[in-house]
């Protein structure tokens, strides 16, 4: 998902030669090398859909700055594969599942392609920029922190911290606070001081706004991915102070209350074979990527699952009838991992809310050497190669009725839905493909669970609501306008 900032890959639409016929190039240079891009643009594409001719540099530019989900349908609806051009890049989208997952799983031939930004955020020594053996030892230490006991404590930690905003959403609703907030106390607990959470929070957006496809090369004072690199800085520094702390609370001999602990707890383990020694910067780089790589997909997740209840008070009222059977009107006790596995409607209604508004449409790959993905096309070394997952996930034959919520097909085993799995790409397939599945879909059933338990919600409708924004993730074009009251019962 790191990559998924790539939504601001757009298709060039709306760019045709007559649009381009008023531009004077002022060299003889500067049409002899379009001439020679539009040739090298001609003789990688083929016969793959797309445009004809790639447009210079301007054009593309300005499109890849304003996406759109119309845009995207265009060019996923153009073909399997088809090829596109963003300043002199060479793309070719995938749109169909056999492609996207072909992509994914083709290590050898493609790997995930991070925006330039990214690398200037995250820094370069990030984990998340490991590729083949490495990536897979580094990331085989890491499912550790996602083991069923690990997910129980953070679960407990995750009904606090949603319990707190929801109190506060009846005043003012931000989903964005919610998620950073259950993050940092998932990952640091009490280790980080009060006042960390709302000063990451408050920065975080800068690093949002960054990660565009194409930013300016330099980050100097004033650009954008100057603020975000300062915002990475503050973050940075408060989760080494995590860290620290953590390792010491563990020295001492307390019980592990967050993921550093379980994290300390592990290495210090005489039974674990994997790396013992991590500094207090890299462990606070790890948790700085999946900080990265989580809160705009569970924003946009959790964004879509509010707007979605409210728009089916049908599917609300059986999360309702399901909530109180197994929680028996207790309010005020926290919810558990256990009770979790009582509630088969309400995860069928977060897969679903996943399915129709996958916060993440596509992920970019770079092809590291020729890659033949088809019988009768071969991805050119060093071209952009974008797997799509919403065509997967609107796919009529194995979702019938695709735009509309259905959570019900995922109760049965024998609809389509359960018997294609391949086609469920919300969290991408093979070695990079999402390590936080468990971890989102249970603090987005939690947060959507724990609502409808206490307050009631209204969505003020606007003619923007059903429009797609897409900044990094998706979400609707309106922010989504809901208003919070508490809940009477009966
Ligand atoms: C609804 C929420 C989320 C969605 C839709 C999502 C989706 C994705 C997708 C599509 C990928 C790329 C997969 C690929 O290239 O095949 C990814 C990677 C990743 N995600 Fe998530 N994600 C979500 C939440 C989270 C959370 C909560 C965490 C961490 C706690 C997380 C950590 C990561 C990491 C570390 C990677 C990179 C893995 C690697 O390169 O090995 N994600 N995610």
């Amino acid at each position: 998902m790191f990559n998924h900032f790539s939504a601001s890959v757009s298709r060039p639409s709306g760019t045709s030669l007559t649009q381009l016929s008023s531009v004077q190039f002022p060299t003889l240079f500067a049409s002899a090398s379009n001439c020679y891009n539009q040739s090298i643009y001609r003789y990688k594409k083929r016969h793959l859909p797309g445009d004809r001719w790639t447009i210079p540099i301007i054009g593309k530019f300005a499109d890849s700055m304003k996406p759109t989900m119309e845009g995207y349908m265009k060019q996923w609806n153009s073909g399997a594969l088809s090829a596109l051009s963003v300043f002199n890049i060479f793309i070719v989208m995938a749109s169909t599942t056999e492609y996207s997952r072909k992509i994914l799983n083709s290590p050898g031939h493609a790997e995930p392609c991070l925006v330039y930004s990214a690398k200037q955020i995250l820094l370069p020594e990030n984990w998340v920029f490991l590729t083949g053996k490495e990536h897979v030892a580094y990331r085989r230490g890491l499912n550790h922190l996602f083991t069923h006991k690990a997910l129980g404590l953070y679960f407990n930690i995750m009904d606090s911290v949603t319990r707190k905003h929801i109190k506060k959403w009846l005043a003012e609703a931000v989903v964005r606070d919610l998620n950073m907030d259950t993050s940092l106390r998932v990952f640091c607990g009490n280790h980080l001081p009060d006042e960390a959470p709302r000063e990451i929070c408050d920065k975080y957006w800068d690093i949002t706004v960054a990660l565009e496809l194409v930013n300016f090369p330099l980050a100097l004072p004033g650009t954008k991915v100057y603020r975000a690199i300062q915002a990475r800085k503050v973050a940075l520094a408060w989760l080494e102070l995590a860290a620290h702390r953590s390792k010491e609370a563990m020295a001492q001999g307390k019980e592990p209350s967050c993921m550093l602990d379980e994290w300390v707890t592990l290495l210090n383990d005489p039974g674990y074979k994997g790396r013992r020694e991590f500094s207090d910067r890299e462990m606070a780089m790890v948790l700085f990527s999946f900080l990265f790589a989580s809160q705009d997909a569970m924003s946009s997740g959790v964004i879509y699952g509010f707007q979605h209840l409210a728009d089916n008070p049908d599917i609300l009222a059986k999360i309702r009838e399901e909530q109180s059977r197994v929680r028996l009107g207790q309010h005020d006790k926290p919810m558990t991992l256990e009770d979790l596995d009582q509630m088969p409607y309400l995860k069928a209604v977060v897969k679903e809310s996943l399915r129709v508004k996958p916060p993440v449409t596509m992920v970019p790959y770079l092809a590291k050497k020729a890659f033949p993905i088809s019988d009768d096309y071969t991805v050119p070394a060093g071209s952009m190669v974008i797997p799509s997952f919403y065509n997967s996930l609107h796919d009529p034959k194995v979702f019938p009725d695709p735009d509309t919520l259905l959570p019900e097909r995922w109760l049965d085993p024998e609809n389509p839905a359960n018997k294609n799995p391949q086609n469920y790409l919300v969290f991408g397939s093979g070695p990079h493909k999402c390590v936080g599945i468990e971890y989102a879909t249970m603090n987005i059933a939690l947060a959507l669970g724990l609502a409808s338990e206490l307050a009631e919600w209204k969505h003020v409708l606007t003619p923007r609501s059903e429009k797609v924004q897409i900044i990094a993730t998706i979400f609707p074009q309106d922010g989504c306008l809901l208003k919070f009251t508490p809940r009477q019962y009966a």
